[in-house]
């Protein structure tokens, strides 16, 4: 029997449960975190222990569960918060969320958690109403700036029959942001003190490249990973902001505590900018979003031989176009110009035509620049005319680059 890879080997997490339908996903956290080497410490809120037993719990992680603060020998809970790498709260409630955002210590969860040291990671689940009361966000919002990492909710099929935000993210996923978190550099992990000047802002990014289908098994696209979108949503969100990253069909994991909504084609894509666009403060335009696609598309697969040998094309929507009359006052435009010859002067046009604030500006061609590298030289273009060029840098540092100038582009109104 081969032994699974052990990412979680040698850690101690805290888990902690609340009281939503979702607890029972918990039970197939804990089983994957262990299988992945951790050692897993549940903390149950009583309301977690109305929806499943804590005996689930202990069998799978194979310690004790804790859900009384008094139970506990004197002092234990505090070692058991000191001693925790990380600390991850999987279903969170709205009503966690506020006990948690304004330092309450009412139960073991919330006491643990105000005595934690190491990172902390949630993933709320809730009703699509509760997760977007002014008063929920506000918590979050408070949360965000204070470091915490929120993974989902995502969009998809309530327990209450209807279909919203709130849904809590699947476990693979919050394992994968958990990874993230440890892997991270302590202030990005937790960044007390580090910048949070994007709090408050709601960001709206598009990543990776599009495809547009001839049929159901062949498309056309282009080479782009989507690494310098997902770079820029990853350092968005470390700034404290909300943001909502709208990926092309992407290998990547989504960064901690982004919102992905996944799409396929140019129109999909257009449809999914256009919905979030009326409550978003920033857009960033980084996927690569095809200009053509096939002008008829078959619904079964073309046999090679009744293949044309010619392809009729036709344009793709352009998301940029209608943006004017749903974009809110005050939407902070960013751009990218990814070309192979005579980059400034189609940047500087694209700039201009489109009405952006700022335009990323690369040239593809260019060895370790461009789509499929973890690097970029790129030139910001400002609508002040201003240019300032970059020297070769991974592409977190570009994002960084990018969201400093977004953030000052806001500062100065
Ligand atoms: C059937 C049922 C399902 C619930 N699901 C959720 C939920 O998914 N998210 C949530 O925030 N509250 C949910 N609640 C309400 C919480 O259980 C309630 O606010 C409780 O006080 C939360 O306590 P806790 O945060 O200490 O776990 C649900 C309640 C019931 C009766």
């Amino acid at each position: 029997m081969s032994r699974q890879p052990q990412p979680f080997a040698a850690r101690t997490l805290l888990l902690g449960v609340c009281g939503s339908i979702a607890a029972y996903k918990a039970v197939y956290l804990v089983r994957l975190l262990t299988e992945a080497g951790a050692r897993v410490q549940v903390v149950m809120t009583g309301a977690a222990t109305r929806f499943v037993a804590p005996l689930s719990f202990e069998s799978v992680s194979g310690q004790p569960v804790v859900t009384d603060l008094y139970a506990l020998p004197a002092n234990r809970h505090i070692e058991l918060a000191e001693t925790a790498h990380a600390a991850v709260v999987a279903p969170a409630t709205a009503d966690l969320l506020a006990r948690h955002a304004s330092g309450q210590a009412d139960d073991a969860l919330s006491t643990l958690l105000l005595a934690l040291r190491g990172p902390l990671l949630v993933a709320p689940a809730m009703d699509g109403g509760m997760w977007e009361h002014p008063a929920t966000q506000a918590n979050v919002e408070v949360l965000r700036k204070r470091g915490v990492t929120f993974v989902g909710p995502e969009h998809g099929p309530l327990a209450s029959g209807l279909t919203g935000p709130g849904r809590m993210a699947e476990p693979e996923r919050i394992v994968e942001a958990l990874l993230s978190l440890l892997a991270a550099p302590r202030s990005a992990a937790r960044p007390q003190g580090a910048v949070a000047d994007l709090s408050g802002e709601r960001v709206v990014v598009t990543a990776g490249a599009t495809r547009e289908h001839l049929d159901p098994v062949r498309f056309l696209s282009n080479p782009s990973t989507g690494r310098m979108g997902f770079a820029l949503a990853a350092e968005a969100a470390r700034r404290g902001a909300r943001v909502t990253l709208i990926a092309a069909p992407s290998e990547l994991p989504t960064p901690p505590g982004v919102s992905r909504v996944d799409v396929v084609s140019a129109a999909d894509m257009r449809d999914a900018v256009h919905a979030r666009l009326p409550d978003a403060t920033v857009l960033l335009m980084a996927a690569a979003v095809a200009d053509f696609r096939p002008a008829r598309r078959h619904p079964h697969k073309v046999k090679k031989g009744k293949a044309e040998q010619s392809l009729a094309l036709e344009r793709t929507e352009d998301i940029l176009k209608g943006l004017d009359a749903i974009a809110p006052e005050g939407l902070i435009r960013v751009g990218f110009a990814a070309e192979t010859r005579d980059v400034l002067a189609h940047a500087r046009g694209k700039l201009q035509d489109k009405g952006l604030h700022l335009i990323v500006a690369n040239d593809v061609s260019e060895p370790g620049s461009g789509f499929a590298t973890d690097t970029n030289r790129v030139v910001l273009l400002s609508r002040d005319g201003a240019e300032e060029s970059l020297p070769l840098l991974a592409k977190s540092e570009v994002a960084a680059a990018v969201l400093e100038r977004v953030a000052r582009l806001r500062r100065s109104g």
